[in-house]
Formats: structure tokens, sequence, C-alpha cells
């Protein structure tokens, strides 16, 4: 979406240390690029000395973001130093009332490393052969149940359903539960009064389900000869035997929050961008070998997630910089993936740009994403079954974007197919 005039104007007059790109109503209205574009031009590592969030460093050009990521013995993502987010409260491996949920995501070497491992043969590329099959028959499901001519929200219909689907094929999960595993995602980035629970306690309560509920696939996977989902893996892995039942719900949950809003927004990317970008949409339906090529642009163009975060252990002196210990260090990688100097054309949709996957979408260093290949196939097969029944798609209503600097993504897409 083009940014309204005002945030141009503002980006260009309000004066540097008063920017402040955590707003969410700057991603709302998408009116955040013009912001980015000054600060990576005049002030690529900058400090807002007040947010929602507390005073933090913003991080806006691509190779300065590579920098920060690889850099994880300054730069940590250890959860008992701060979060990987802006926000310490998402996420938060500590939940009031004693729940505790350590994540893999929220740990330095060498813990990181041995829970990555316990995950990691899952969404290698032999056993995403074995289940894109499935993935497959899902999607066809998905999409022979959408009509041509009809008006319908394309993020409900087609990205939550797929993304659940996907998430339940992944665990082996209860089909006709999947929808609990949405709402535990949700529920887990939760906070009381957000409209998702009302309580700490409900919370708890909860994600004592989605444990108990975990736990016990567990035991069941672990009895039983070894498969191909993530739980009987987790179970039969000898990593595994390093990890306390916590970290192992912690995990199950990681890989529900990562790969579900993620996903989804990946989705809804891809009917923005068909929509934004038609001439590009219709080389891809002419040529469906640039698909591949068109998914990664498309993870690019939307980057699901705005930003993640790191805490200086240290003083350190960045670009000219003086951060200091205990300093919150975002990686916009919204900006990253809009920067000129790495990017050329950066703003647009480019269906067959030249080194598509060079992109800072699924992050960098050893915490990038582990589901980045997943991913791409379920949305290059998404498109595969979609120009098997359809050959347009219409944004044809007013588009609602979700109001945070970290999942950036859609609520809601009105849409209209046709042949
Ligand atoms: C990590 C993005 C899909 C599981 C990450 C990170 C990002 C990200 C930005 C952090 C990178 C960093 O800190 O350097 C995305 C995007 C996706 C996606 C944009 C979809 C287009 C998935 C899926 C899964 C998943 C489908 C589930 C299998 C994870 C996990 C981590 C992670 C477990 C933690 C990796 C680590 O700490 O070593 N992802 N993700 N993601 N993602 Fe994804």
């Amino acid at each position: 979406m083009t940014p309204s005039v005002n945030d141009e104007e503002l980006a260009r007059t309000t004066p540097l240390d008063q920017f402040d790109v955590s707003r969410p109503e700057l991603y709302l209205r998408e009116g955040l690029h013009p912001y980015f574009k000054r600060l990576r031009d005049e002030d690529p590592v900058h400090y807002c000395k007040q947010s929602a969030y507390g005073p933090y460093w913003s991080v806006t050009r691509f190779e300065d973001c590579v920098a920060i990521d690889t850099n994880h013995k300054v730069f940590s993502s250890d959860a008992s130093v701060g979060s990987f987010v802006l926000d310490d409260a998402t996420l938060n491996p500590v939940v009031e009332n004693g729940l505790f949920l350590p994540n893999f995501l929220g740990m330095d070497p060498p813990r990181h490393d041995i829970h990555r491992k316990v995950v990691s043969p899952a969404v290698a590329p032999e056993n995403l052969e074995r289940i894109e099959p499935l993935i497959r028959q899902r999607s066809q499901k998905v999409l022979d149940s959408l009509s041509i001519g009809e008006t319908f929200n394309w993020v409900e219909r087609v990205s939550i359903e797929l993304t659940t689907m996907m998430l339940a094929t992944l665990l082996d999960f209860n089909f006709e539960e999947r929808r609990n595993l949405t709402r535990w995602s949700d529920v887990v980035t939760a906070s009381p009064g957000d409209g998702v629970i009302e309580s700490w306690e409900q919370r708890e309560k909860e994600l004592r389900q989605c444990e108990a509920t975990f736990q016990k696939m567990f035991a069941e996977r672990k009895a039983a000869p070894p498969k191909s989902d993530l739980i009987s893996m987790m179970a039969h892995s000898p990593e595994m035997a390093d990890i306390t039942p916590e970290e192992f719900l912690g995990t199950v949950v990681l890989l529900i929050v990562g790969g579900n809003d993620t996903t989804r927004n990946s989705m809804s990317g891809s009917a923005m961008a068909a929509h934004l970008y038609p001439a590009e949409f219709e080389k891809v339906r002419s040529n469906q070998a640039l698909i591949p090529s068109a998914v990664s642009e498309t993870i690019r163009w939307q980057t699901p997630i705005a930003h993640m975060r790191r805490t200086a252990l240290c003083d350190y002196e960045f670009r000219g910089k003086q951060i200091r210990k205990g300093d919150k260090v975002v990686m916009w990688y919204l900006s990253a993936n809009r920067d000129e100097r790495v990017i050329a054309n950066p703003m647009a949709f480019i269906a067959d740009r030249k080194n598509p996957r060079h992109h800072m979408s699924f992050g960098f260093g050893i915490h990038r994403c582990v589901g980045n290949r997943l991913a791409e196939m379920q949305v290059r097969v998404l498109w595969e079954e979609f120009f098997k029944r359809f050959s347009k798609i219409e944004v044809v209503g007013e588009v609602t974007r979700i109001p945070s600097c970290l999942i950036h993504g859609y609520t809601s897409i009105p849409v209209r197919l046709s042949k």
C-alpha cells in the first residue's frame, strides 16, 4: 500500500530524535516506510529515548541487521537478559503463576543449539518431501471450497485455514480440533483485556490444557514406532534427553507461534501482491516455473516479522554509536528488506527478481528461521494449486491490518476470484 501523504510529510519534517517506529498506528495504516527510509539514509543506528516499550536502538540497514544478528556473543537473545522482541511481555517464558515456557529463540548457545537440533530433522528437505502430498491435498480442499465471483475474506478462508491445517499436519494433531492450535498461538502472545484473554489466570488455564494435550501426545508417540511428525521426532530424538518437560512445551509453543502468524501473513501478502501487481502475477501464471521465485519475493515484500530484538551484553560501539550493556537493539527486517543499498527497486514486487532468497524475512545467523523451507513449500503449493483453478485475484473492499510492530500482516482482505 502507498503510505499516506501525511506520513511522507511527517517523516520528512519530524526531528529524528522524535522518531519512534514502534508506534502501532504506523503499522495499522502501513505508513512506516518513509520513516524507515529517512532512518536508513540519515541515522541508520538510531536511539529512541522513549516509547511504549522503553528506550531502544533501531538498526535499519540490511548489512547492519546482518552484523547484529551474527554477533550473538554481544547481542543476546537469552530470555534471562531480555526478550527477543521489543515488547518484553510478548512470548515471555516467565508466565504469571509459575508456568514457565522457555524456548530456543530465547536462548544463546550452547543451549540454543541443543534445542534447535531436536526439531531440525522434522523440517529438513527429506521430511518436507514426505509431507508435501498431504499439504497439497489439504490446500486443494480449501481452494475447492472457494467460488468464482463470490466476495470473501482471504485471511479467514485461505490464510488461517491453510496455516492451521499445516500445523496440524506437521504435529499430527487431531484434525477436528486443529483450531485449538490457532487459539493457543493467540493466547501465548496475549495479555489481559486485549480481546483474546480476560486475565492471566485464564491464560495459564488455557496453556495448561495445551501442556496436558502435548504431554499426552508425547507419551503416546514415544511408546509407538517413530513417525515423521514433529512430536514423534522429538519423542525419539536423542537430544530430547537433555531438555526438560517445560522446555519441550516451550519448543512446541514456539513451533506453533513461529509457524502460525508468519505463514498466514505470507499467504495474505500473496493475495495483496497479486492484486497490486497484476502484471507480475500474470507473468507467474503464464510461466509457473517462476512460482518459487515469486514465493521468496512475497516473503521479502511482506516481511511477516517486522523486527527481532537483541540485548547488549556489554558496552559496544557500533557504526559510531555507543550502545550500553543492557540496551535493547532492534533489527528492523521490514526496513532491511527495503534497503536500496542491497535490493534494487525494493518497494516493488518483482516476481522474477534476481537472487530472490537474499532477504531478511527469516533473520540471519544462528536463529535464522528453522521453518523457512516449510513456509516456502506451503506458499508454493498454494499458488500451484491456485493456478489450476483460478487466474485472477482482486481485492474488492477495505483491507485491515494488524496494529503491531512485530507481526506485519492483515486481519481482513476482501477478495473476488475469476477463472
Ligand atoms: C525463527 C520468520 C515460518 C519456526 C524465526 C525468526 C524469524 C522467522 C524472523 C528469527 C530469526 C532471527 O532471530 O534471526 C519466519 C517467517 C516465516 C516463518 C517470515 C514464514 C514465512 C516458520 C515456520 C516454522 C517456524 C513454518 C515452524 C516450523 C521457527 C523457529 C524459529 C524461527 C522454531 C527459532 C529458530 C532459532 O531460534 O534457532 N522465524 N518464520 N518458522 N522460526 Fe520462523
